[in-house]
């Protein structure tokens, strides 16, 4: 039994940010000033980001309650469910201040963007992530197999695509955003240890060949669920790195 995840308690604490303290009033000038295809574009990957960040911020609960015979574990999800609600509430903040998404609340303004994201990355933030969150809850055996859909499919493939095609997209843009390119780069410096935690339950879990072949297949699919909003280059990439991932955790069919 691997152990050691402690380390990952004393690291999400020392990486701690505030998403309010980020300047987003240079973004919010160069917003509008965006031609057609770059609005279109960095607005469908906020809007993935909206939807994606909403739901694992709601679902992680679930997984907590599962790791409860290990103390320092549900403590590590803990620290990672904070993270996720930092970051729907940084692109909720994004996409309301800087791009003008009209709503009372983050649950209105989701509604409002689900129609700039193709269906099957709705799909898997909303209909797969809480099927299996629910599964867990009724029998904590399912966590493994709950950490391998959220931790190394939805952040390790899903999530890894778009904030590495945002802040290309954002570089690449006439205008700048540094506000929009601060956050995510925070965002992606936590998301980092959050799929090293689930790669090590995964590692410690007696998963079968079977099951981490389904992993590589499901990860592969998934990669193209953002459609026309990724380049099909990025896709291979994360792609690849999904299966070295999972041949570091122990995959053996290489
Ligand atoms: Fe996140
Ligand atoms: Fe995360």
């Amino acid at each position: 039994m691997i152990t050691g995840y402690g380390h990952f308690a004393q690291l999400a604490e020392s990486l701690q940010w505030d998403e309010t303290a980020i300047d987003l009033t240079a973004d919010a000038e160069a917003f509008p000033q965006l031609d057609q295809d770059e609005y279109d574009q960095v607005l469908g990957l906020l809007a993935g980001f909206c939807i994606g960040e909403t739901s694992v911020a709601t679902h992680l609960t679930s997984f907590n309650a599962a790791a409860s015979s290990d103390d320092m574990m549900a403590e590590v999800f803990t620290a990672q469910a904070r993270d996720e609600a930092r970051h729907a509430r940084f692109f909720d903040r994004v996409v309301r201040e800087v791009c003008g998404v009209p709503g009372t609340n983050m649950t209105e303004r989701v509604d409002a963007l689900r129609d700039r994201v193709s269906p099957d990355l709705v799909e898997l933030f909303e209909e797969r992530l809480p099927a299996i969150a629910a599964s867990v809850a009724e029998d904590h055996e399912n966590l493994t197999a709950a950490v391998g859909l959220y931790h190394m499919i939805l952040e390790g493939v899903v999530l890894t695509a778009g904030q590495h095609a945002l802040l290309q997209t954002l570089k690449g843009l006439s205008v700048k955003m540094p506000g929009v390119v601060k956050g995510m780069e925070l965002v992606l410096r936590d998301e980092r240890w959050h799929i090293g935690f689930g790669s090590r339950i995964i590692q410690s879990a007696d998963v079968v060949d079977d099951q981490m072949e389904e992993l590589l297949t499901q990860g592969t699919k998934a990669a193209s669920a953002w459609g026309d909003l990724i380049a099909q280059d990025d896709i291979a990439h994360v792609e690849h790195l999904h299966q070295r991932r999972l041949k570091s955790v122990g995959i053996k069919f290489w």
